[in-house]
């Protein structure tokens, strides 16, 4: 009769143990009993960058990297692309379930409601030279805005708690706006709420002399389409670093500035401008094969910027839906050049045994950047619209590691590979001394 446990034979010391094992996993504590010394520490698992760690339960999002299937609370992300609006998504993501009509209603009020910062932030954000990195900007007046809202550091009040939830979630777009305005040197815009999420984006970013902006659609629907493809990835970087930052109870605007730190590093969320980096330089399809020829020599660290991904190992289906809705937006502003040199690189690639083996596909930022870039927004804000959306991923998952009973603050350990004991020479002058008496 099979049990659900796992037996581990020590053979330095000959003895067994049985190990509980539940969801297909064991619990790396129950790996301390391990010892071969009553005064050992005993036995711990050891994982750099968690490549076979689960730090969480989690209800959110599933993604199966094999058949390239992503869930959010177990409805297709292909479904919801079609289907749903990123507001409708944030709240499945917050709250576990779709909302119903009416309070869809009152969730999109509520949102729209909150769009505004207060006057002070107009002076902090201009406060940053023009050439200012729009996600430097982001993530820094994110953080400031925790001082604006002290209350906030009562995460476990649910009411102040969802109060600024609400908040992060409707103010992030103003603020994204407020930075690309700055570096453009035009006057900010203020929120129109009769637009929808994305209009209302939209406006802040591109409104000018005309009394009301009206928002192109198709472009409208296409960012509301990619704010949802954006929105939770379950415990990629970004969310790991939002989860760990929550853990030690600091309020939701740091831990998001936290989070959105981490999402600006090139091999996450800063890939889809890198993407536009890698097509730019390339230049032209011809110039495809000697590059990836240059990526499989490992010729200056190059890679394949948007394909891989620590999950997928098969095509990321938000790259699928990403790929069909390039072709609607191209048809409002014009085929983006640099498609060919990415279907052509996509083309070679997924033919290509380096990458076959590594299992290297097209990630969510291979072909983002492109729709971005054909909308008109700077390379250099992509991350920013990235962050975005992601910004109610990280929220839902840091409300569940705040309610999950079995969390406490992140503190992994190490295996020690520094020094042994040694003691300072006794002849020693303090330096203290020494630099005091310069
Ligand atoms: C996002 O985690 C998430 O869910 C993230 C995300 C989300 O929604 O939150 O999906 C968003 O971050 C998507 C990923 C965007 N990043 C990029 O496109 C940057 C390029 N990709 C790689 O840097 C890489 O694929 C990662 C970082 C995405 C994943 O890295 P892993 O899992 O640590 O894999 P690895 O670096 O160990 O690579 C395994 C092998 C290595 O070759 P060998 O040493 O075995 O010979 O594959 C090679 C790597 O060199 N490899 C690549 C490559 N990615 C991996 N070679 C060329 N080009 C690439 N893009």
């Amino acid at each position: 009769m099979s049990k659900n446990t796992l037996t581990i034979t020590d053979n330095r010391t000959g003895k067994t143990y049985e190990l509980p094992i539940t969801d297909d996993t064991i619990r790396t504590a129950d790996l301390r009993q391990i010892k071969v010394a009553d005064d050992d520490f005993g036995m711990m698992g050891y994982d750099p960058a968690f490549l076979n760690t689960a730090s969480c339960r989690s209800a959110i999002t599933l993604i199966d990297g094999d058949k390239g299937i992503l869930r959010y609370r177990g409805y297709p992300i292909e479904q919801l692309a079609e289907k749903s609006s990123y507001l409708e998504c944030a709240y499945l993501l917050l709250h576990g379930e779709l909302p119903t009509e009416a309070q869809l209603k009152s969730w999109v009020d509520l949102i729209t409601t909150h769009t505004f910062v207060h006057e002070n932030v107009k002076s902090f954000i201009q406060g940053f030279r023009y050439d200012a990195h729009p996600m430097g900007v982001f993530l820094s007046t994110i953080g400031a805005l925790s001082t604006f809202y002290p209350e906030a550091k009562k995460v476990h009040d649910k009411q102040v708690r969802m109060l600024n939830v609400v908040r992060l979630i409707a103010k992030v777009p103003t603020i994204a706006a407020m930075s690309y305005r700055h570096s453009m040197g035009f006057p900010f815009v203020y929120p129109d709420n009769e637009l929808s999420f994305a209009g209302n984006f939209l406006a802040m970013i591109r409104k000018m002399a005309e009394p009301r902006y009206k928002p192109n659609k198709v472009l409208e629907r296409a960012l509301d389409v990619l704010f949802i493809l954006h929105a939770d990835h379950e415990q990629n970087c970004s969310t790991s670093t939002m989860r760990a930052a929550g853990s030690s109870l600091v309020d939701p605007y740091s831990a998001v500035a936290a989070a959105s730190a981490a999402l600006y590093g090139p091999l996450h969320g800063g890939a889809n401008e890198a993407v536009l980096r890698m097509l730019t330089e390339i230049g032209s399809i011809h110039n495809v094969p000697t590059f990836v020829k240059e990526v499989k020599e490992g010729k200056g660290e190059k890679k394949l910027m948007g394909f891989g991904h620590r999950v997928y190992k098969n095509y990321d289906p938000r790259a699928k839906v990403i790929k069909r809705l390039a072709e609607e937006v191209f048809e409002v502003t014009g085929r983006n050049p640099l498609l060919d040199i990415a279907i052509e690189l996509e083309r070679i690639a997924l033919q290509d045994d380096y990458f076959i083996k590594r299992k290297l596909y097209p990630n969510v930022d291979f072909y983002s950047g492109l729709i971005y870039q054909a909308m008109g927004f700077p390379t250099d804000f992509f991350t920013v619209l990235f962050a975005i959306p992601r910004t109610s991923g990280w929220l839902a998952q840091w409300c569940e590691m705040l309610d999950d009973s079995e969390q406490k603050i992140a503190r992994p350990r190490q295996v020690y590979t520094g020094s042994a004991k040694r003691d300072l020479p006794e002849s020693r002058h303090n330096p203290f001394e020494l630099e005091r008496s310069r």
